[in-house]
């Protein structure tokens, strides 16, 4: 496997091997990889003969109180494990290669920014939707995986491509998860026992609204209330959105249909914020 820092020698790089036929495809990461992260790595190499992960702590997604700082981290571990996964490069810039002194550039998808995750998180897909496009241009890939745990990125990255034109088709992958049911998390590592045990009311929730829907509900209040004080029951946790929501557009829906999906955000013990989704029509 080889590595490159410099956003200039890998688009080199990635040019002169386009240039020799080759399908370049694209895993973004923030690293301290999991079997999630993995799992695209995978979906990657099955389409492309040259698959490319990236790993980069974008600071420009994280707001001013979030977890930059202290955001896991083990670059060579994460380098073992891409080359173990047959990897052909990782491309792991730093801040100031990525955001030289005056740069002043923003990528933002409207609408799709402010729902959901968006209303905590006011800048994070700003931030997200300008570092993905710098990688599309540093990486050139002909394809691009990102996974249904963020399902709000995946949608507004979709949605920025047909935007902008730009040439590159978007996969997504399953969420992975713990065999408790627990969505594989870099953040997970924040957990201590009670909240390890505390975050599976995020799973378990989202099997609770699939087993109402698939019993005939259609009510979104009715499931949300139960989805609601489901996890309340749990000790420490808060809810900070349980949302239905179409599956494309993210509009809330009061009647579930067969794109609906459920997303969940909750405060664990306070400092630690977990996510998740599941359509409601799967089992
Ligand atoms: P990160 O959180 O490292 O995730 C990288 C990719 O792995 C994302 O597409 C994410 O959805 C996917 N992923 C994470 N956990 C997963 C799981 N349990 N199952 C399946 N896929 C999973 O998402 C980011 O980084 C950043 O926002 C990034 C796109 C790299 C831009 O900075």
């Amino acid at each position: 496997m080889e590595i490159l820092q410099k956003p200039d020698e890998m688009q080199a790089w990635a040019l002169a091997r386009r240039r020799s036929g080759a399908v370049i495809a694209l895993v973004p990461t923030m690293g301290f990889l999991h079997e999630g992260h993995l799992s695209l790595v995978r979906l990657a190499a099955q389409r492309a003969d040259t698959v490319v992960v990236s790993i980069f702590v974008n600071p420009t997604q994280f707001g001013p109180n979030e977890d930059l700082a202290r955001y896991p981290r083990d670059l060579d571990h994460d380098l073992q494990l891409l080359a173990e996964a047959g990897v052909t490069m990782a491309f792991t810039p730093t801040p100031d290669l990525m955001y030289p002194e005056g740069f002043q550039t923003e990528v933002r998808v409207k609408g799709l920014s402010q729902v959901l995750e968006g209303k905590t998180r006011p800048t994070h897909f700003a931030g997200v939707a300008t570092v993905v496009s710098k990688l599309f241009h540093i990486v050139q890939p002909e394809l691009a995986c990102f996974g249904e745990k963020d399902f709000q990125q995946l949608v507004l990255i979709r949605r920025m491509v047909a935007d902008m034109n730009m040439p590159v088709s978007i996969l997504g992958g399953p969420i992975v998860r713990e065999a408790d049911g627990l969505a594989m998390s870099s953040r997970n590592a924040y957990l201590d026992a009670a909240g390890r045990a505390s975050g599976l009311s995020l799973s378990s929730a989202l099997g609770l609204a699939q087993r109402l829907y698939a019993d005939g509900e259609r009510r979104a209040a009715v499931i949300l209330d139960a989805v609601t004080r489901h996890i309340d029951s749990f000790p420490q946790t808060k809810i900070d959105y349980a949302s239905l929501v179409d599956s494309d557009s993210l509009d809330e829906t009061s009647m579930a249909n067969e794109r609906t999906r459920l997303a969940l955000a909750v405060y664990i013990g306070g400092k630690v914020r977990l996510i998740d989704n599941a359509l409601l029509a799967q089992q």
